[in-house]
């Protein structure tokens, strides 16, 4: 049996019911936490608690945009298992491709609200209830490798995750007195409904192109692999880690070769 890395601990993981998020929660249900997966795909929210178990995941339907939906399902946490300690604050969008020139602002409105007013609910409403019940919490929110460079999203994308970034750095500096962890993720391509859809592409082509572009070979980057992240930052196994940003990359971010590698290695 896998040891129980979140055993008793409760969690709300926002954009819950695909992708990253859902391999989330089934990753955070094996290890012994008690989850509300909060999206507004509703058929794919009960599907997936009804694949987990209902004893265990509930579904709430919850719009990050709105404020009041936001709150209602950290007190549908609280009321239905007593406790918030987990905030995987995950929902996000694409939005979509247009130049700079061409920059239409009511998409870019759009993305912001998801992927930045969003998130600043989510950790305002996470903080609150722990902050009221003494919980010593962990808040995670995903930004992505675009929140650290250009060119590997849209505009709107890139600079909500650019804010997520800021986001976290600041909740932090400020939830670290009541013992409130706050930390990111930053996922390179994964290839979900997000990434598919966007590029109007199959899994395998994402797949593929990832790894062929990447740094790190021999391994194709999966939403295990950044839920496995997303793990380790709600466990106690990240105890001291607070304002940190875990890029999940393979080192995309940090290499960038001048040479072929061939003319290095000799
Ligand atoms: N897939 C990648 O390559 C990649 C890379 C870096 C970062 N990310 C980030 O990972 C997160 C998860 O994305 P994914 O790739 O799993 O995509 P996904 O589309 O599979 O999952 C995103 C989920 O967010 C939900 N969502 C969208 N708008 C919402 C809203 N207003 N309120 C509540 N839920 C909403 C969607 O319904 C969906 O279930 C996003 O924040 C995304 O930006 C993804």
């Amino acid at each position: 049996m896998t040891k129980q890395r979140l055993e008793g601990k409760v969690a709300i993981v926002t954009g819950g019911a695909s992708g990253i998020g859902a391999e989330s929660v089934r990753l955070f249900s094996e290890n012994g936490a008690f989850i509300v997966v909060a999206d507004v795909q509703d058929e794919l929210g009960h599907h997936l608690v009804a694949s987990i178990g209902s004893d265990k995941v509930s579904y709430r339907h919850c719009d990050v945009r709105d404020e009041k939906q936001v709150e209602e399902t950290v007190s549908f946490a609280l009321e239905k298992y007593g406790r918030l300690d987990i905030m995987f604050s995950n929902a996000g969008i694409g939005g979509s491709f247009s130049g700079i020139l061409d920059l239409d602002l009511n998409g870019f409105d759009n993305t912001m609200a998801v992927n930045v007013r969003g998130v600043a609910a989510t950790i305002k409403h996470a903080a609150r209830a722990m902050v009221a019940n003494k919980i010593r919490g962990s808040i995670i929110c995903t930004a992505s490798v675009a929140g650290l460079l250009a060119g590997s999203g849209p505009h709107g994308y890139t600079v909500s995750k650019h804010a997520i970034i800021g986001l976290v750095r600041t909740a932090c500096s400020e939830l670290g007195a009541y013992g409130i962890r706050v930390n990111c993720l930053s996922p390179y391509a994964v290839a979900t409904p997000l990434t598919c859809t966007a590029l109007n592409v199959e899994a395998d082509v994402i797949e593929a192109t990832g790894h062929d572009l990447t740094n790190l070979k021999g391994i194709t980057l999966k939403a295990s692999h950044i839920a496995e992240a997303a793990l380790f930052l709600a466990s106690d196994d990240s105890a001291y880690i607070s304002g940190h940003n875990l890029v999940v990359d393979g080192g995309f971010n940090a290499s960038k070769s001048c040479f072929p590698s061939d003319a290095l290695i000799k």
